[in-house]
């Protein structure tokens, strides 16, 4: 079998015991072979800045480097007030340039949005729905995932033990992997 191809995957929350971090390891552990994903958190992009743009700082460029050499990129995200985080709009920002030269261009983008609440976190993924097509590659587009009520999906150690939502992420990676297969040819 050809490398699996890497998959960075972006949680957009840095809390220690954040489920969108941990939904990321479960999506990590369920990924089919063709795929291999690489969790990258946001702690160490610093603010993005236009006046640093001719002379990045080496996290910027570490952050775009990692971004360059992936296959695809997949979001996983809380909700903060009806959108992303900051952390993960800076990142974006900050992978977005220089401009024209965005190092998510071409790459086949996934969305998982997350809640404790109702909404599953679904006005946070429309707003990247709107933010990525100008800078990325191809959303997947279905199946269409806004996990909600996620506040009882993991134990104590972080382990998944909801199986209705092991099943719906089984999906969604499923999907998301032959998504990469096909915008990889
Ligand atoms: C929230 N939360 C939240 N939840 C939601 O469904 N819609 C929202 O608009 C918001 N807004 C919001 C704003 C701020 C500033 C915070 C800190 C939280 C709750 C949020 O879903 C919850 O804290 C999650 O646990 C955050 O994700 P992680 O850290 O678990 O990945």
């Amino acid at each position: 079998m050809a490398h699996p191809h890497t998959i960075v995957v972006l949680p957009g929350s840095l809390r220690k015991e954040s489920f969108s971090l941990k939904i990321a390891k479960a999506l990590a552990t369920l990924a089919p072979d063709t795929i291999k994903l690489d969790i990258v958190t946001l702690h160490e992009i610093s603010f993005f800045n236009q006046d640093l743009e001719a002379a990045p700082p080496a996290d910027w460029l570490k952050f775009r480097e990692t971004l360059h050499r992936a296959s695809g990129v997949l979001f996983v995200t809380p909700e903060y007030n009806r959108s992303i985080p900051g952390v993960l709009k800076n990142a974006i920002d900050v992978g977005s340039r220089p401009y024209g030269k965005s190092s998510f261009n071409g790459k086949p983008v996934g969305i998982v949005s997350n809640s404790p609440g109702p909404l599953g976190g679904v006005s946070a993924a429309k707003h990247l729905q709107q933010i990525l097509p100008g800078i990325s590659g191809p959303i997947l587009q279905q199946p269409e995932i806004y996990l909600n009520g996620i506040g009882d999906a993991f134990d104590d150690k972080g382990e998944l033990i909801k199986e209705s939502l092991q099943t719906v992420l089984k999906q969604y990676i499923d999907a998301f992997a032959a998504h990469v297969e096909k915008h990889n040819k």
